[in-house]
């Protein structure tokens, strides 16, 4: 189906704004919950995908919880009515003072991956639940999450023995295959090679009572729905025999439940032939919220309007910032008639986009003026 039937752009409203689809938000989240036979309260939403009030009161309603990677999250979701025992804390590397505040505020499950952290939540969080977070291999994901955080899997018996010698009590493991993993054979091969540890951890008496999936599974221009059933086949006989040990199996999707949700919709503000190659100049740009774009991401860009020409051209769209960077794509096949005030939607824009503004809840530095 094309994209702007799907959403009721708003008329009135001026641009640039993101229009957001609640009801794919849900759809999404039904499709995730069946095809990988989760029951909701096992989905941890990470907020810093979108923190939009209203995804949030959806997912709650729905009966999900929450994940978090900075005490900011955690005191927004409390203003929105989330429980504490519905948030886990998952970043594994925490300032000291966060740990506590979470801790204050009635957190008691946190993430970490060495035993400094544990250290820290041991001391400012006592008698907290933790889990670790592990390095897997991200072959296949658009923008992959590997190497600044994740310990080898071996080394958890020694994490799980120290936690316990500091008054914490493991939970079991985490992981993430990237953003947009749709590699069916990287999400075989790293469930194949984790049912080989965990059968390995059992055999040392290592009581692994959660397993947490993570994000990763394919949302962005692709078809998302297809792409999970596909690797449905892969992992639910794994998901399955987990369960069976009664391990309890979490996942954590972000993408899959709002990225194709929203729209960024624009207004051309300029169109300027330069050597030969047509630039379209909208009224927002990369650095209000695109930044993924720099890291190789690419976003779909299509006009709003109904074409009286029939002839495309390929054209650069930019952004209305000075930066010359800025800019969301240089072979973008628009009419020739595109004009000024003429609108584009600019998508996926339900994850990551609003929600790069204060990323991960960690605000910009203040400026202090001597
Ligand atoms: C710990 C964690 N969980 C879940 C997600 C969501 O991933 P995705 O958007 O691929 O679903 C992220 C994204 O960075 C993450 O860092």
């Amino acid at each position: 189906m094309n994209i702007t039937n799907q959403f009721q752009i708003s008329t009135e409203d001026e641009t640039p704004f993101i229009q957001m689809n609640l009801e794919k938000v849900k759809s999404n989240l039904d499709f995730f919950q069946k095809t990988l036979s989760f029951s909701s309260d096992e989905i941890f939403y990470p907020v810093k995908v979108n923190l939009q009030k209203e995804i949030v009161e959806l997912l709650n309603d729905s009966n999900c919880n929450f994940e978090v990677g900075a005490v900011s999250e955690v005191e927004e979701l409390k203003s929105m009515g989330i429980k504490a025992s519905q948030i886990i804390f998952g970043n594994p590397i925490k300032q000291a003072s966060h740990i506590k505040r979470a801790y204050y505020l009635g957190i008691r499950t946190f993430g970490a991956d060495t035993e400094n952290e544990l250290r820290k939540i041991s001391k400012n969080a006592p008698g907290s639940d933790v889990y670790f977070r592990i390095d897997i291999d991200n072959t296949g994901a658009e923008w992959a999450l590997k190497g600044k955080f994740g310990t080898n899997i071996d080394n958890l018996p020694s994490l799980f023995e120290f936690s316990k010698s500091v008054g914490l009590n493991p939970l079991g493991f985490s992981f993430h295959l990237g953003w947009n993993n749709a590699n069916e054979a990287t999400w075989k091969m790293v469930f194949e090679q984790l049912d080989k540890k965990i059968i390995e951890l059992q055999k040392k008496n290592v009581d692994l009572k959660t397993i947490n999936i993570g994000g990763g599974f394919p949302a962005h221009l692709n078809n998302q729905y297809a792409d999970l059933e596909k690797i449905a086949d892969v992992i639910l006989p794994y998901l399955k025999s987990w369960r069976e040990k009664n391990i309890k199996v979490l996942a954590e999707p972000g993408s899959f439940l709002v990225a194709n949700a929203g729209v960024l919709v624009t207004s051309v503000i300029e169109k300027v032939e330069r050597n030969g190659k047509t630039w379209i100049f909208v009224d927002s740009g990369i650095f209000q919220g695109f930044y993924w774009i720099l890291g190789g991401l690419k976003y779909q860009i299509e006009s709003l309007e109904k074409s009286k020409s029939e002839n495309f051209k390929k054209m650069i769209v930019c952004g209305p910032t000075c930066d010359t960077h800025d800019i969301f794509s240089e072979d973008i096949l628009l009419p020739t008639d595109i004009k000024t005030g003429d609108k584009l939607i600019i998508h996926p824009a339900g994850a990551y986009i609003s929600s790069a503004q204060k990323y991960n809840g960690f605000d910009y530095p203040k400026q202090i003026i001597d």
